[in-house]
């Protein structure tokens, strides 16, 4: 059997920042709120008539990965692409990518599973080169959120916490059975789907209620609980961090780097105390970024190999919480 290990990383975001300053004046909310309960001090959101969009962010961020992993989109294998924001309800952005990218029709997948979607989709690329089946593999995590929020006083709860983004890496074959992927660790708990949710369109929700929205409809927009995913989300990430770890024999004091998905500074936080890990092992970049959902891990994985962090043989522990309920770790031996 083999293992995979990332070869490339690239990252993108729009150039337009947002600030907290900025959304208090198109909604009843301040820069202290922002910061104090999110971490969040600005985001980047596509401009209006910018060509970006979720499959552009992630072809741009592939592109990147893909020279980084000193190979040509012709070694490339398989696509898998983790959004919440297609630019089409179907087909997938992963088919967009592939014609992007002028790629060879290597097969493309859609991971649906929001802000653990990148760790679904590590997982899912992980499986394709375990069993031999592919040797190179683009994985991408991609949100466009900006276009769909409500950016008025009604949609503040959720609107100041998303940001636009996109990240990219190479998961290549190696036959080091003891580095890259050591294992993932995927859950789900669907009787929580309605606490962070966007409900249409849909199949139920269609067409036709669109045309005749007044736009009082907020179900086009993204509904949380905030609270009540902020207290599953502490304890998910708890157990599967921990999960990871037993699963290869390891400790909390073998975590050479921590990257939490972005979805809050203080989910971050109240882990990284739980586990009494430094500053300098847990990565976060919810700060600048806000929480990019499919794409925060990813963009931080790569921010901090940009700053040279990241050593050989570090132990790596990414983990992820989100709608769906889905949650997930993946353990990486660098
Ligand atoms: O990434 C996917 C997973 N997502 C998460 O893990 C997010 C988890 N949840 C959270 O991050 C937090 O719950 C939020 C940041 C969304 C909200 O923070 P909170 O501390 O739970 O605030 P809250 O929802 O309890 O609201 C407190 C107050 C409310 O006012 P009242 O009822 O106390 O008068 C809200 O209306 O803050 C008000 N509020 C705001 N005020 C200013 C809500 N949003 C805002 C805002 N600016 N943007």
């Amino acid at each position: 059997m083999y293992h995979s290990k990332i070869t490339g990383l690239g990252f993108y975001v729009p150039e337009n920042v947002v600030s907290n300053e900025h959304l208090s004046k198109l909604m009843d909310t301040t820069d202290e709120w922002i910061q104090e309960r999110t971490g969040i001090k600005e985001r980047r959101w596509i401009e209006e008539g910018s060509e970006d969009t979720s499959a552009i962010m992630g072809a741009k961020a592939s592109k990147i990965a893909i020279e980084r992993a000193g190979l040509t989109t012709d070694d490339i294998d398989f696509i898998v692409f983790a959004t919440l924001s297609p630019d089409y309800y179907f087909p997938g952005c992963g088919v967009q990518i592939q014609e992007m990218l002028g790629m060879k029709t290597i097969g493309a997948i859609d991971i649906r599973n929001q802000c653990s979607g990148f760790v679904y989709a590590l997982s899912t690329a992980d499986q394709f080169i375990k069993t031999g089946m592919y040797k190179n593999i683009l994985v991408i995590g991609s949100e466009y959120h900006s276009n769909g929020l409500d950016k008025t006083t009604r949609g503040r709860g959720v609107s100041v916490i998303f940001g636009d983004g996109a990240g990219a890496c190479i998961l290549s074959r190696t036959e080091d059975i003891n580095k890259g992927i050591l294992s993932s660790h995927l859950h789900s708990e669907g009787k929580y789907a309605d606490k962070l949710i966007v409900s249409s369109p849909s199949i139920k929700h269609w067409v036709p209620e669109i045309i005749d929205s007044s736009g009082e409809d907020i179900s086009y927009f993204p509904y949380m609980d905030g609270t009540f995913v902020f207290k599953n989300a502490i304890v998910r990430f708890s157990e599967v961090i921990m999960e990871g770890l037993l699963a290869n024999n390891l400790s909390v004091s073998d975590i050479d780097l921590f990257i939490p998905h972005q979805a809050n500074l203080r989910i971050s936080q109240f882990v990284q105390h739980k586990f009494k890990l430094r500053d300098d092992q847990v990565y976060n970049n919810i700060m600048n970024y806000g929480n990019t959902t499919a794409a925060s891990i990813i963009i931080a994985l790569t921010e901090t190999w940009e700053k040279g962090k990241i050593k050989d043989n570090d132990l790596i522990v990414l983990a992820a919480f989100g709608s769906g309920f889905t949650w997930g770790s993946v353990v990486i031996r660098w």
